[in-house]
């Protein structure tokens, strides 16, 4: 646990690529699918761990919009996890006081996990403790492409007149979440891999090299405070009082 209960600097927002369960399985001689359980059942705790933080809004990246070109038997794998996930923790999820979000397109899963969804973002839609959203066969290109159909259609039918970077951000599928103050990236690769193009323009990047299933409590107390140690400008300059 980190020193004191609330940080200052606490991020309000951390997004994380959550990767490396594959090759954490693999290490051990089992089965991919076995590491995608594993990252699923640590995933769980790690919304526990930064619910106790105080931190607002957590997004997991758990499939994305390229993970379809694996194989039809690990998709399946994971189409199943996510099954088991939605039909055994829905209800604890929703005591918790967490709310469930899920973005990306979900038109190629199949329609009774849609059913599952729908029916788990429904039950937990006033929950306000913590606001969980799991970014589900979603691209970041994909989230730009669908908000500039939406917005070309809103102009044609006359709802809107004109756009600028808010109304942009309003058709993104994080809608009014605001943006990650935190990227985490596990599993050592050192890239965005199509995730919040959009949304992650000013985000603090924390990369790390433990694989997902091993990431626990301490490295998001690390995390946290590596970003509790910037400064964020946004292009602004430090000390505006000395710059006079
Ligand atoms: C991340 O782990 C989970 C998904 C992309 C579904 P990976 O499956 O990419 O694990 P590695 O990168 O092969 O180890
Ligand atoms: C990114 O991991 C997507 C998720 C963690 C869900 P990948 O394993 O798909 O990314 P690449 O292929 O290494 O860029
Ligand atoms: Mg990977």
């Amino acid at each position: 646990m980190l020193n004191s209960d609330k940080p200052n600097n606490l991020p309000r927002h951390i997004a994380v690529i959550m990767d490396g369960n594959g090759r954490w399985a693999t290490s051990k001689g089992l089965s991919r699918s076995k590491g995608h359980r594993a990252g699923a059942e640590n995933a769980q705790k790690l919304v526990e761990y930064s619910k106790k933080l105080g931190i607002k809004y957590l997004t997991l990246f758990t499939f994305s919009s390229e993970n379809w070109k694996r194989p039809k038997s690990e998709v399946d794998d994971l189409i199943r996890l996510l099954r088991y996930y939605l039909r055994k923790e829905t209800s604890e999820f929703h005591k918790s006081g967490a709310k469930l979000n899920i973005i990306g397109d979900l038109s190629k899963l199949p329609k009774d996990v849609v059913d599952m969804i729908n029916n788990a973002m429904d039950l937990t839609k006033d929950n306000n403790d913590i606001i969980v959203t799991v970014a589900l066969s979603y691209g970041g290109r994909q989230d730009i492409t669908n908000a500039v159909k939406n917005i070309a259609e809103d102009l044609r039918v006359n709802k809107i007149n004109e756009i600028d970077e808010d109304l942009v951000g309003s058709y993104m599928m994080t809608g009014d979440t605001p943006d990650p103050d935190l990227l985490i990236r596990t599993g050592a690769e050192t890239r965005i891999s199509n995730f919040l193009l959009w949304q992650l323009a000013y985000s603090e990047i924390y990369f790390c090299d433990v694989l997902w299933p091993d990431f626990n409590s301490l490295n998001l107390d690390k995390a946290i405070e590596f970003y509790a140690a910037k400064q964020r400008r946004f292009g602004g300059l430090p000390n505006l009082q000395e710059n006079k």
